[in-house]
């Protein structure tokens, strides 16, 4: 293959794609009641193809009382009616495929809501065939909890069923029981959703808090965690040793594979905040596990050239042999990448996230450099600042709704938004953007197409150059053909020796065909990617 053949030509669509996350509620509504939906992603297709994304991810459509905004699932099988029917989503499928965008659902096995038949079974007496299906103890010969593991989202993981005089256990919200996975019904109820929406056309699944599936046998309490830092959610007071990444968790991850190899052509993904070390062994045994265990580094990584150099070598050192690497720059879960690293360095988040080996994963409004929104108190909707207020968890102002237009509620919504708009919409929009031959947007479209048409930054080799601090720098080589990707982190000028070449692109669009006659400067927070010679 030559270095301007098209990547995708021989390669799994999963690995020389870039995927797209959208969180349906905040991307477009279409029926005006404040809140994303179904048709509305069908509206923006165009935009989809346009930006060059080659997946979309949507979080949780299904039925749910969103005491978790849908990562409370009362029915797995059904598209809830605030985002539409299944007849909607199977003309999304439709649609999309006819783009060339494939679409990965989120599939929440670990919990479902406290709404679900099968929980309201399950609590209904001791008895109950599917008493079984979620985690029920008994308290403590004083009354008390069963053991000490804390809900991520504040309190005791542990909630006590005055009917039948036993507790159950929920990792996220009392509202979100633990499905029990150590039951075999359990596995193949889910297992069979998954088939579900595999036969109407879906080409892989996001699982969420896929290392939380399988809970200690013994109950053991978890270790205190002596590296707290106060101020920081209460429940990283404690080690997760017993109640998450269990070594039988890898035997229900290689089942889900197997289940999505079943099917042609799809993908399977986890997601794993752990460290790399653990992260990694969520590709499985001989690979038979996710294709993609999400690799989070980026989201919490010092944005200092010389940690994230760091943080690179010691995710590729720690790849097994044949395993896929991938990077995410931000989700539904993090502070907004533009607001975490600032507004210039934005744009060599960008190219970093786009040349670096492995899969790129993209949050949606972050290619219009969408920002962090602050939310007053009386208009936070999510569930874990609620529980635990004040220190700065709560994940509203990543949720915003997107930024299209700069008509009223930034093209969002004709109804009043659920959650409030960043008040910069009217200059920072899609629409302004895509037509400004400088913004960020331009830049992403730039970087997508450029990573699509290149096969040293799909399959090229990564090899770290020396520089000083401030430079991250890299070159990617396939084939004898090398890119160099040097990434200014400071705001102050930089310059390297890299040989000879071309520059193919500069964070700010304004440097394409220069010549590098071997010593490159760099302007302050500016990134190139230059073709060597
Ligand atoms: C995952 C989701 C998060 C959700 C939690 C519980 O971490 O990304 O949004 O609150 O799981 O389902």
């Amino acid at each position: 293959m030559t270095s301007s053949s098209k990547a995708t030509a021989a390669s799994i669509w999963w690995q020389a794609g870039t995927i797209y996350q959208i969180y349906p509620r905040s991307f477009q509504d279409a029926n005006g009641d404040g809140v994303g939906d179904l048709k509305g992603i069908i509206g923006r297709l165009p935009y989809l193809h346009q930006l060059g994304v080659d997946a979309i991810w949507i979080s949780p459509i299904f039925p749910s009382p969103m005491a978790d905004f849908g990562y409370d699932i009362s029915d797995y099988i059904d598209i809830d009616p605030l985002f539409g029917t299944l007849a909607d989503f199977d003309a999304l499928v439709e649609a999309a495929h006819a783009q060339g965008l494939r679409i990965i659902l989120d599939l929440v096995p670990n919990h479902t809501s406290d709404a679900h038949p099968w929980f309201l079974e399950s609590r209904s007496s001791r008895e109950n065939p599917k008493r079984d299906w979620y985690i029920w103890r008994d308290p403590k010969p004083d009354g008390s909890a069963p053991t000490n593991w804390l809900s991520e989202f504040g309190g005791s993981a542990w909630a006590y069923d005055e009917a039948t005089e036993q507790y159950y256990y929920h990792a996220f919200l009392d509202r979100q029981p633990d499905l029990n996975w150590r039951n075999p019904d359990v596995r193949d109820a889910i297992y069979e959703v998954m088939r579900f929406w595999m036969r109407r056309g879906v080409d892989g699944f996001r699982v969420d808090v896929i290392w939380h599936l399988i809970k200690d046998d013994q109950y053991r309490d978890n270790p205190v965690n002596p590296n707290y830092v106060a101020g920081r959610p209460p429940h990283e007071t404690l080690i997760t040793l017993y109640s998450a990444d269990r070594p039988e968790t890898q035997d229900v991850v290689a089942e889900m594979r197997q289940v999505v190899d079943e099917f042609e052509d799809r993908v399977l993904i986890g997601e794993v905040y752990l460290p790399i070390d653990r992260l990694v062994a969520y590709y499985g045994e001989d690979l038979g596990g996710a294709h993609l265990p999400f690799n989070f580094a980026l989201l919490s990584a010092p944005w200092h050239a010389p940690d994230i150099a760091d943080l690179i070598a010691r995710y590729e050192a720690a790849l097994p042999l044949g395993a896929w690497p991938n990077w995410v720059l931000g989700n539904h879960d993090r502070p907004r990448v533009a607001t975490r690293v600032g507004e210039a360095q934005a744009r060599v988040a960008a190219m970093l996230l786009l040349t670096l080996r492995g899969t790129s994963t993209l949050y949606y409004g972050d290619e219009i450099g969408m920002r962090h929104v602050p939310i007053a108190p009386d208009q936070v909707q999510d569930s874990f600042e609620k529980n635990v207020p004040g220190i700065g968890v709560g994940r509203d102002g990543c949720r915003t709704p997107m930024q299209w237009a700069a008509s009223a509620n930034a093209g969002f919504t004709s109804g009043v938004p659920w959650l409030p708009l960043d008040d910069d919409f009217r200059e920072n929009n899609a629409a302004a953007l895509a037509v400004d031959p400088r913004s960020i947007l331009s830049l992403y479209v730039k970087l997508i197409a450029l990573r699509k048409r290149t096969t040293e930054l799909v399959f090229g080799s990564y090899d770290p150059v020396e520089t000083q601090d401030a430079v991250l720098a890299y070159r990617r080589t396939y084939d004898d053909q090398s890119l160099l990707i040097a990434l200014n982190f400071t705001s102050e000028p930089a310059s390297l020796h890299v040989g000879a070449g071309e520059v193919l692109i500069s964070t700010e669009l304004d440097r394409d065909g220069e010549n590098v006659p071997g010593l490159l400067e760099l302007r302050g927070n500016e990134g190139v990617i230059v073709r060597l010679r």
